[in-house]
Formats: C-alpha cells, sequence, structure tokens
C-alpha cells in the first residue's frame, strides 16, 4: 500500500550561540506503518517551547535529541490508522511528536493522551498545555502567593508569564510585569488585568520594580535570568519566594552567564530560590487543569496563541521565542 509522505526537520547539528537554519535537515520519507499496539498519527499543531533549544543542545532534563532526529516537540495530533485498542481512528491525541508530518505511537514510551472532549487543540497546547500547567504549579506551589503580596513577573506577555500574573490577580496579589515593548506592556496590564508592566527595554528595570513594587518583591517568578534576575534580587521582601522556572535570556549563550551578583539578598532577607521542572507535577495535572478551566469559564483569565502557518516554518517559530516576535503561545500549525 503506497504510504502517504512524511515531511521532517531533523537535528542536523548543535546549536552553538544562536539556533541556526544550519542545524537542520529536511528530508521526505515515507509515513511508517503501524505494528501490532501501535497507531500513527498526523500532526496538527506543534508546541514551540524555549526548552527545545537546550534539548538540541544537550542532556538536560531528558536527554538530548539525537541527530538525525526529528525535532522533540510537543503536538496535538489526529489517528489516522490504528493497531492499539487505545487510539481510534479521528481520536485527536496530545503528547510527545516531533516535527514531522506523521508519528508512530504505542501504549508505552511514545503514549500520547486523549484530548477529552470540548477542548481545541490550540488550547491543550497553550492555557491547558505545558505553559498553563507550569504558570500555574510555579506560582501556587513554589511561589505560594497570599493575599495582599506582590508578585513580580518576568517574561509577563508570554505564555508562562502571562497565566502567572493572572492567577496572583485571582489570588489576591499585586501583580507586576516585565515585558520587552509598549505593544506587550499594553496586554500585559489591559488584556491581563496586570496591576502594572515594566518595559525593559526602554529603561532601568530596577528603578521600575522600585516604582511599581513601593512595598518590595514577595514573589518574583522568573522567566528569563540574567540582570532581570538580578535587579529583581535589589527588591525582595522578608520570606521572599524567588521561582526560578527558565532563564530565556541565556540559552543561546555560547558560555554560560556569570552568576546572579545579589545572591547575598537571599541570605540578607531570609528568602527562598528554587527552581522546578513542570513534568515533575504530571500525576496533580488534572488538578490544575479543571482549576485553570474553571478561571477561563468565569473569564478570570485571558490566554492567546499566536500560530504560524507550515510545518516548514517549525525553526523560525522557535527563533520568535527568542527575539520576542511571539504574543501568547507558540504554535505551528501543520494540519487542518
Ligand atoms: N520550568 C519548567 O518546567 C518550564 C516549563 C515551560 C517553560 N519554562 C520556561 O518559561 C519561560 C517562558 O516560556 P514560554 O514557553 O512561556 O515562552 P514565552 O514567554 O511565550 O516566549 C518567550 C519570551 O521570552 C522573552 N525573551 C526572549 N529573550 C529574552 C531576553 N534576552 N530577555 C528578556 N526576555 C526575553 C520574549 O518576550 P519579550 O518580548 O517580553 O522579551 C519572548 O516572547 C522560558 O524561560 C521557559 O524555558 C519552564
Amino acid at each position: 500500500m503506497d504510504r502517504p509522505i512524511n515531511r521532517r526537520i531533523t537535528l542536523a547539528a548543535r546549536p552553538q550561540g544562536m539556533v541556526a537554519e544550519s542545524c537542520f535537515a529536511r528530508d521526505e520519507v515515507p509515513a511508517p506503518s503501524p505494528g501490532e499496539g501501535e497507531a500513527l498519527v498526523r500532526t496538527l499543531y506543534l508546541s514551540i517551547d524555549p526548552t527545545i533549544r537546550g534539548w538540541m543542545e544537550r542532556d538536560t532534563y531528558l536527554p538530548a535529541i539525537a541527530i538525525g532526529d526529528p525535532v522533540r516537540s510537543g503536538a496535538v495530533a489526529e489517528v489516522v490508522e490504528s493497531r492499539n485498542p487505545a487510539y481510534a481512528v479521528g481520536d485527536r491525541v496530545f503528547g510527545m511528536v516531533g516535527w514531522q508530518d506523521y508519528a508512530l505511537v504505542d501504549s508505552g514510551a511514545a503514549a500520547m493522551q486523549v484530548l477529552p472532549p470540548g477542548i481545541e487543540p490550540t488550547d491543550a497546547l497553550g492555557i491547558y498545555g505545558i505553559t498553563g500547567l507550569t504558570a500555574w504549579f510555579g506560582l501556587l506551589d513554589l511561589g505560594q502567593p497570599k493575599q495582599g503580596e506582590t508578585v513580580l513577573v518576568s517574561g509577563a506577555a508570554g505564555a508562562t508569564g502571562s497565566v502567572v500574573g493572572q492567577l496572583a490577580k485571582i489570588h489576591g496579589c499585586r501583580a507586576v510585569g516585565i515585558a520587552g515593548g509598549p505593544e506587550k506592556c499594553r496586554f500585559v496590564t489591559e488584556d491581563c488585568g496586570f496591576d502594572a508592566c515594566i518595559d525593559y527595554k526602554a529603561g532601568d528595570v530596577g528603578r521600575g520594580i522600585a516604582e511599581h513594587c513601593p512595598h518590595g518583591v514577595d514573589v518574583f517568578f522568573d522567566n528569563v535570568g540574567g540582570d532581570i534576575l538580578d535587579a529583581a534580587l535589589l527588591r525582595i521582601n522578608q520570606r521572599a519566594r524567588v521561582v526560578l522556572c527558565g532563564a530565556i535570556a541565556s540559552y543561546n549563550d555560547a558560555e554560560p552567564p556569570p552568576g546572579p551578583r545579589n545572591l547575598m539578598q537571599l541570605v540578607i532577607q531570609r528568602a527562598r530560590m528554587e527552581g522546578f521542572i513542570v513534568l515533575d507535577y504530571l500525576p496533580r495535572f488534572p488538578e490544575a487543569m479543571a482549576d485553570l478551566a474553571k478561571h477561563v469559564a468565569e473569564g478570570r483569565i485571558h490566554h492567546r496563541v499566536d500560530v504560524v502557518e507550515g510545518l516548514e516554518r517549525a525553526p523560525e517559530a522557535l527563533l520568535r521565542l527568542f527575539s520576542g516576535a511571539n504574543l501568547g503561545k507558540q504554535l505551528v500549525k501543520v494540519a487542518d
């Protein structure tokens, strides 16, 4: 039987510095046929995440992508052939697929979850996907915001940061964002309802934090690292919680950046700084999704996606995260 063509974008070379087109190779191969216990899925949307840059370079909390393999990526896909009773043809599923049109799934290491009815594929990768869940667990479990406290969020216009600030408001806090440019700051305050947003591209971030967090910072949710982390440390209150979610400012650095200079603030303020990986919370994902769904239904969380059309544009979509071109959760639409 003729097999459909599987377009693939594979890892050709590990990035050194900024991700470049030369890191990728493109080919077309016949889609694999599912064996007993497998199903063939067709990719609909890819989730484009900053962590892909790390997976391309080295072992992190997941092994590095092997040279020659499709670039690893979260996705929503549709089952098109099945020899596994867990998947029916036409089911929409989400999980790890890779930058390709077709992939095999099974019930073991390559399993995907069937999308609950009523959930849009784009929402499954956005507000109910890794970024929404990261916001929820990072803020509520590690940040532990209390009514009346000030929560400062870097990367505030992004998929994760925008949800963090809105959850902070729901929990009775003052939410202050840090984002790049007037359009993003307008989105953060007007659409997402943060109390203030500091444009880190327009002026001194430390001064902005002092102005907009007059009572100091109780929770700093950091997506960026570098100078922004250092500036925030200078304004933390006693017993502050610094949630290290990511450090996108340095993901493309050829050398690790110098460490924060203001770490003594943790001692002086008896504060805590802690990192996390959202995948560790897998068993609790349903709890977070239910809470997020309630807030979305009540109109208390505004969320948006930024869709680039075409599998071939996945590398470009990844670069949008590092230039800040994305406004909302970055996705690539591969098929209808
Ligand atoms: N710990 C976990 O389990 C986990 C899970 C998911 C994501 N994360 C982390 O969460 C962060 C946000 O990820 P996301 O998927 O939600 O992406 P996102 O925030 O939607 O997009 C990335 C944003 O980062 C900002 N950025 C890029 N380079 C920057 C720089 N040099 N300085 C300051 N800001 C910069 C840009 O916004 P501006 O235009 O405002 O600069 C860009 O839009 C990342 O650090 C990611 O690694 C962690």
